[in-house]
């Protein structure tokens, strides 16, 4: 059954190539359609086109619906387009003619961005709660392992002294960042297009401000082509937030990996998990952080399919936007299996106390020898000469003493400050 059935059948070729993937990945929509259209038969009632008691049926009905939606019992039948269809042909089956009614001002084109906004909104919502925990647990590590101290690296040379606090407390920080762009997507998600109907409005007086209260959208999308505009735009500013805290996680995991070589030898995990050769009987191997590292790569490369895909489309709708969903709606899912698995994973690190004991790691003490006779009164220059022909001459003896106490150092990680810089990102989700 097609919504647009005129009276002659559409190649089955044709509606198996165009449907695509739509009847799996619109379930995850379903629940978003019906709030979307109760909303909108709200609006009706209130502009006159429905009468009360009609409403209240039509409500009743899709309330049946949301619970099926939301225990996962909602299915889209064979030979159904998509959830929009599916949900309008649930009413007619139900209540009849009424149920054919709902679709007054409106088009799947405006039905489907509004429930991609909301769709958008409340997976940002839930990456913005993983963020959040996995930020708990890297500053948790972080206090743990404040006085633990591990070699810095620069062009991946032994460089300065460096701790496990000040690694971990990083990855923290930076998370911050990543959820400012989270927040940035999210208002960008959080407008209402319910109105744009096809992508140029309509003749009926629509109360476009009363479906944006009910739906508590931020503020409508006014212009009805902009509205149908943010079609791939708003995915492509999630895309980039999920991208740059992809970027994060994924160097976190390849930070995790290099220091569990045997080379480096600074962190272990349980053996339970870690995983084994089938040939070689003594590994034990860091694959969930190898595929998180693989998993978040791949997720920086979705702000870019999204650009290809959207770039050059002329104004209002067209196909082509509908797999907009193929791309953004499995990334969403791996980027939250990534987050669930590096908070995890983290927080059964066990980090090697002794590094520094190991005379490879020397030279790490130079610049705090330098700083020493600074101290003392010797200009920079000369010090750092003095330290320089000691170790040229192979006579430099380290002084294993670490004293860093500036704001942000590996004597003052400032986890305090870092978290109040969260909170104040984070707490904006609950203004808008
Ligand atoms: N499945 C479609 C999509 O995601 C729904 C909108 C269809 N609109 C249309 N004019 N064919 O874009």
């Amino acid at each position: 059954m097609k919504l647009w059935d005129k009276g002659y059948d559409e190649n089955p070729r044709v509606d198996e190539f165009t449907v695509g993937h739509d009847r799996e990945l619109d379930l995850l929509l379903a629940k978003y359609d019906v709030m979307g259209s109760m909303a909108h038969i709200r609006m009706l009632e209130h502009i006159g086109l429905l009468k009360k008691d009609e409403l209240e049926i039509l409500l009743s009905a899709l309330g049946d619906i949301l619970k099926s939606a939301e225990d996962g019992t909602f299915v889209i039948e064979d030979g159904i387009e998509d959830v929009h269809s599916q949900v309008e042909y649930l009413l007619t089956k139900r209540l009849g003619p009424v149920g054919k009614k709902i679709h007054s001002g409106r088009s799947r084109n405006d039905q489907v961005l509004v429930d991609l906004k909301l769709f958008m909104r409340d997976e940002l919502l839930k990456i913005a709660d993983k963020t959040h925990h996995l930020f708990d647990i890297l500053q948790e590590s972080s206090d743990k392992y404040a006085h633990v101290l591990m070699p810095g690296y620069t062009h991946m040379q032994v460089a300065m002294p460096s701790s496990f606090g000040l690694w971990l407390g990083a990855y923290a920080e930076s998370l911050v960042d990543d959820m400012r762009l989270l927040l940035a997507a999210y208002q960008v998600a959080n407008q209402n297009p319910l109105g744009s109907a096809a992508g140029y409005g309509s003749s009926f007086p629509l109360d476009r401000q009363m479906t944006t209260e009910l739906l508590h959208f931020n503020a409508p999308h006014y212009n009805v082509v902009a509205a149908q505009m943010s079609r791939g735009k708003t995915e492509r500013s999630v895309a980039y937030a999920m991208a740059s805290l992809a970027s994060t996680v994924g160097k976190l995991a390849m930070d995790a990996c290099l220091f569990m070589c045997q080379n480096f030898g600074f962190i272990s995990l349980p053996d339970s998990l870690t995983t084994g050769s089938s040939i070689m009987p003594h590994k034990k191997n860091p694959d969930v952080f190898e595929i998180i590292r693989g998993k978040c790569n791949r997720l920086q490369a979705v702000p870019n399919e999204i650009s290809l895909l959207t770039t050059n489309l002329p104004l209002g709708y067209q196909r082509d936007l509908q797999l907009l969903k193929d791309i953004l709606f499995p990334a969403i899912g791996e980027l939250k299996d990534c987050l669930d698995m590096c908070g995890f994973m983290i927080s059964h690190l066990k980090v090697n106390d002794h590094i520094l004991e190991d005379s490879r790691y020397d030279y790490l003490f130079t610049v705090e020898d330098v700083n020493r006779l600074v101290l003392k009164g010797m200009p920079f220059r000369d010090a750092y000469r003095e330290i320089g022909m000691q170790v040229q001459r192979g006579e430099y003896h380290p002084v294993r003493e670490v004293n860093h106490t500036h704001m942000g150092s590996i004597g003052n990680l400032c986890t305090d400050q870092i978290k109040a810089k969260m909170e104040g990102v984070y707490s904006q989700f609950a203004e808008k």
